[in-house]
């Protein structure tokens, strides 16, 4: 790539683009359009707004592609209705809430103080217990989860399907959406979720609402500290290890893989480095979420992910990466 005035421009201005989005998501705007609210005035009664200032909005979301605009009137812009209408299957919009929460924002804000500190200086953190991200991503992050947990059942099949009883131990499960698609795939599961206490009242109500919740049980707690209740055939640690450094990552697969039977299997789900930053660069753009929010947490490299499993006690890693997403599936059995 090579930088003119103009791509430097750009990128300047990118946070214009991203404060759009999350407010006409926060606002409901592409739903009202869907629905037929034509006008600025009729989107904004339905959103509880200034005509005004949805005037504005709906003017600069149509500058940015969003929407089309036709004099007075605005519809979707093509595409739109596939990924920002909250009814349609492919709806992004929840991730809004996520990646650009005021969590992210904020702290991104401060990524200077960051750099200079070497790690978060952030009083509420991702390893402050109890932090209330945690909830929002718990509640709004299954958009990427639910093509993930498949490539998880993918990798898992034939082993889970012939084993019953089938013990999963999902360890800062969050929505807990991995541990409950696999128990809808394998029948014979038993899930138990493990995260702090403020977050697993969400992972409870996806498990009604996926219908396991007869097969689910939760432990509430540091996942550094509190029993497994093992033994376990399966311990999931998804989305888990960029938040440490690799000797505390070794320390958390370690207990992994004491609280599994002989022959057991870990199941990871991670951002994975694996190329230079221009080959590949969402894991780099990720750990300065990481460097803002952790003590010592980065996006490991694919080495330092065998490196740290095989320290920890498992064999025969098998790795896939999830297609269209930046996400590496790995499942390794106990030593
Ligand atoms: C990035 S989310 C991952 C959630 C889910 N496993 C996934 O893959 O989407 C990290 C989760 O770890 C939990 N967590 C962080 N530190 C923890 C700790 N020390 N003990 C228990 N849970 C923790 C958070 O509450 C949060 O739900």
């Amino acid at each position: 790539m090579t930088v003119t005035r103009a791509s430097v421009n750009e990128m300047m201005r990118a946070y214009k683009r991203t404060s759009l989005l999350r407010t006409a998501v926060e606002l409901g705007v592409f739903d009202a359009v869907h629905e037929g609210a034509g006008t600025a005035a009729a989107v904004a009664e339905r959103a509880g707004a200034d005509p005004r200032g949805m005037r504005i909005l709906l003017d600069a979301l149509a500058a940015v592609g969003l929407l089309t605009a036709d004099g007075e009137r605005y519809a979707l812009a093509e595409g739109a209705a596939d990924v920002l209408v909250s009814s349609a299957p492919g709806y992004l919009g929840d991730m809004t809430r996520v990646v650009v929460s005021r969590f992210e924002w904020d702290s991104l804000g401060r990524l200077a103080d960051a750099v200079r500190n070497g790690g978060t200086v952030e009083e509420q953190n991702a390893e402050t217990p109890g932090f209330a991200y945690w909830e929002t991503f718990a509640e709004f992050a299954s958009a990427v989860t639910l093509p993930t947990a498949a490539v998880m059942g993918d990798l898992l099949e034939p082993w889970a399907a012939g084993h019953d009883p089938l013990s999963i131990l999902d360890v800062a499960c969050g929505h807990g959406l991995y541990g409950f698609t696999l128990a809808r795939r394998f029948q014979q599961a038993r899930v138990t979720g493990l995260d702090w206490d403020n977050v697993l009242p969400i992972t409870e109500k996806h498990a009604v609402e996926l219908g396991v919740h007869d097969r689910t049980g939760f432990i509430a707690g540091d996942m550094f500290e509190v029993d497994y209740q093992g033994p376990h055939d399966l311990v999931l640690v998804t989305n888990v290890l960029h938040h440490f450094d690799e000797q505390r990552c070794t320390e958390l697969l370690t207990r992994a893989a004491q609280a599994l039977r002989p022959g057991g299997r870990l199941g990871v789900v991670s951002f994975v480095r694996d190329g230079s930053p221009a080959e590949d660069p969402e894991p780099y753009l990720f750990s300065i979420l990481m460097l803002s929010w952790t003590a010592a947490g980065e996006v490991h490299s694919q080495q330092a992910h065998h490196d740290m499993i095989t320290a920890a006690g498992f064999t025969n890693i098998v790795q896939r990466q999830v297609p269209g997403l930046p996400f590496h599936v790995l499942v390794a059995e106990r030593a």
